[in-house]
């Protein structure tokens, strides 16, 4: 058999089926995508679980007309240039492959306007990186994608697609997951064009608290304690459940790592042992935890969803997260 190179639209949806597993997987990449243009205001407008539209609009920076086609076409990025900044990357995305493997398997539009541009300009794609035509449109500053009827030309992995009732559950979840990473930013989320919840920014440690509350529970605040940690130039702040406040799933444990959310197994296991002399068995702490270091000391390259890190120093960063909680539960026995 000869070989040949496939069609880009081809190699866009084989990218597509490590980055789109499903539609909270659009919504994450879209929401990590106005994280990294500054947004402080994000609205998330959902229809049938995300399968029929999922609409994310933000007041970020927006993108320059001219760099509209290269933003949907792979391997083209504003975020790293270099091995170097891959290695020291802390925006939450790096790659240029998240907007041409969405736009491979349903259509996509995108809308952006940057400051003191003249007009908002509008193009859509649909995975091959063609026939990008810009036309204008009018749209405040900041961008606005819109990703409609997921998987329509993959029926085999729309067949995949769950209930519109769980997606949405996943993607009500993950938003939240991710609307404790930032405070300074305000989520509004709709589904079939009814108001789900409209977390608004706060960095004060009443508004903190009060979305924390709204996310994780309001008994979550009165059985947690604020803690604030730094040695050996790592930090680990946030809220630790009390030993009495413990859960039978690991349902409610919420771990970032420069901001970005994670699961990692040193990091679970580090937790288990600072906890296990208060928790009874097979019980599971509930906390909030930021953790964040150098940059150079994780590597964020290490799963094609970003879903967990490689620590470079893994034992320091063990040690230090053990120390940190044991410390803090300690400090709670009377
Ligand atoms: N909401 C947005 N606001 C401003 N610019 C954006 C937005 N979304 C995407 N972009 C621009 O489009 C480019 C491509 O986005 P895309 O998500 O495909 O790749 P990336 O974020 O660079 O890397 P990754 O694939 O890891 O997410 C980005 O580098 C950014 O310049
Ligand atoms: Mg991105």
């Amino acid at each position: 058999m000869r070989i040949q190179s496939l069609p880009i639209q081809l190699i866009n949806q084989i990218a597509a089926g490590e980055v789109v597993e499903r539609p909270s997987s659009v919504v994450k990449e879209l929401i990590e995508n106005c994280f990294d243009a500054g947004a402080t205001q994000i609205n998330i407008d959902i229809e049938q679980g995300g399968a029929r539209l999922i609409k994310i609009r933000d007041n970020g920076c927006g993108i320059v007309k001219d760099d509209l086609p290269l933003a949907l076409s792979r391997h083209a990025t504003s975020k790293i240039f270099t091995l170097q900044d891959l290695e020291q990357v802390v925006s939450m995305g790096f790659r240029g492959e998240a907007l041409p493997s969405i736009s491979s398997v349903a259509k996509l539009t995108l809308i952006s306007r940057t400051a003191g541009a003249e007009c908002a300009w509008r193009v859509t794609a649909d995975g091959s990186e063609s026939n990008f035509d810009p036309k204008p449109d009018s749209h405040p500053e900041g961008t606005t994608i819109d990703v409609r009827d997921l998987f329509y030309n993959t029926p085999a992995r729309r067949k995949f697609l769950k209930s519109e009732k769980t997606e949405f559950t996943h993607i009500e979840a993950l938003i939240k997951r991710m609307a404790l990473s930032r405070f300074d930013t305000s989520f509004r989320l709709t589904h079939n064009q009814k108001e789900i919840f409209n977390l608004k920014a706060g960095l004060t440690y009443l508004s903190k608290t009060q979305r924390i509350a709204n996310i994780c529970g309001p008994e979550f605040i009165d059985h947690s304690v604020n803690i604030d940690f730094t040695a050996s130039g790592l930090q680990l702040s946030g809220w630790v459940g009390l030993p009495t406040f413990s859960r039978s799933q690991q349902d409610m444990q919420f771990f970032y790592v420069n901001g970005r959310l994670i699961r990692d197994k040193l990091v679970s296991h580090a937790v288990k042992q600072a906890y296990q002399d208060v928790l009874f068995h097979g019980r599971h702490p509930v906390f909030v935890l930021y953790l964040m270091l150098d940059p150079t000391l994780v590597d964020v390259n290490a799963h094609p969803a970003k879903l967990e890190v490689r620590f470079r120093e893994g034992r320091l960063v063990h040690d230090f997260l053990f120390t940190a909680l044991h410390r803090s539960l300690a400090n709670l026995r009377p």
